[in-house]
């Protein structure tokens, strides 16, 4: 198993690593990018929620690298616990790895059969009690409103009448019931996309996270996002238009080379942004 890090000499390029500057990558993951930057001369303090990416990071064994076992929305009492004042760069590569994906057992995956889990950390409700204890009603408001699944309020009632359901794939074949054959892609994507943002509070951990880099960025210190739908994307922007301390760098998002979606089939719906902290806060 692997994770090919997107939009690598982007992100560090964007970084503008300077020898010995701190940089906080907020998903370590497979350490990818976190490599990079420590390549290139930089100080790395790595977050992960998930136990397993950090003890893979510590039996790399690396100079110039503190991990940080939590979520990225507690980024500013993490930095002061480690008595880090503000940092040069702060990067976050959203979502799940494909450590993630391709392990059965931590249930993200509506191909691979495993139970209905998809945490990515340790804590809090897991999707198969979401989808197990969870009324209809509110069942189609997170598939719609995180997914974006036209056919939310159908699949709910199926999800319901279906009910105990255990495992990933069956979720998945219920799904494939309620809506029908005639669908580009996976009929579960969408729903499976909902539940992991739910059972992970993906968006408002962004937001906090957002609303920390504000603070923990020196100034001309670089923020880069790299997301991977739209919702995400949606919430940097509107982020960074509105913050009084953050001023985007490249208008437009920056999206993968051709060659690297051929290569690299997970970073088709990757969009980056970038902001720097304003020299003098408005
Ligand atoms: C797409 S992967 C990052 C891959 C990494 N850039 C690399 O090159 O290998 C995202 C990682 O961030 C972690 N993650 C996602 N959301 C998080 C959060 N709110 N707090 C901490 N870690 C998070 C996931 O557990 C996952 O390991």
């Amino acid at each position: 198993m692997k994770h090919t890090p997107v939009l690598y000499q982007e992100a560090l390029d964007w970084l503008a690593i300077r020898p010995g500057g701190v940089y906080v990558d907020a998903t370590l993951g497979g350490a990818g990018h976190t490599l990079g930057i420590l390549k290139r001369g930089g100080r790395v303090v790595a977050f992960d929620q998930d136990p397993q990416a950090i003890a893979r990071a510590q039996g790399l064994g690396l100079a110039d690298l503190q991990l940080v076992q939590a979520n990225f929305r507690e980024l500013l009492p993490q930095l002061a616990r480690l008595g880090i004042g503000q940092v040069d760069g702060i990067l976050a590569d959203l979502g799940v790895s494909s450590f993630h994906l391709d392990d059965p057992a931590r249930g993200f995956s509506y191909q691979l059969e495993g139970p209905l889990d998809m945490r990515m950390g340790a804590h809090g409700p897991n999707a198969a009690e979401v989808v197990n204890t969870f009324d209809e009603e509110t069942l189609a408001d997170i598939l719609y409103r995180y997914g974006e699944e036209p056919q939310a309020r159908r699949i709910a009632r199926y999800i319901v009448a279906h009910r105990p359901i255990h495992t990933t794939t069956q979720l998945a074949e219920v799904i494939r019931r309620a809506t029908g054959f005639r669908r580009a892609g996976h009929p579960a994507r969408k729903s499976f996309q909902a539940l992991r943002i739910f059972v992970n509070d993906e968006l408002g951990a962004l937001e906090q996270l957002l609303q920390g880099a504000e603070e923990a960025l020196r100034p001309g210190g670089r923020l880069v996002v790299i997301s991977f739908h739209s919702l995400e994307d949606r919430l940097v922007k509107h982020f960074l238009r509105t913050s009084s301390k953050l001023e985007t760098l490249a208008k437009k998002p920056i999206v993968p080379s051709e060659k690297e979606w051929q290569e690299n089939p997970r970073a088709r719906s990757a969009k980056m942004r970038v902001a720097q902290r304003r020299e003098e806060a408005r």
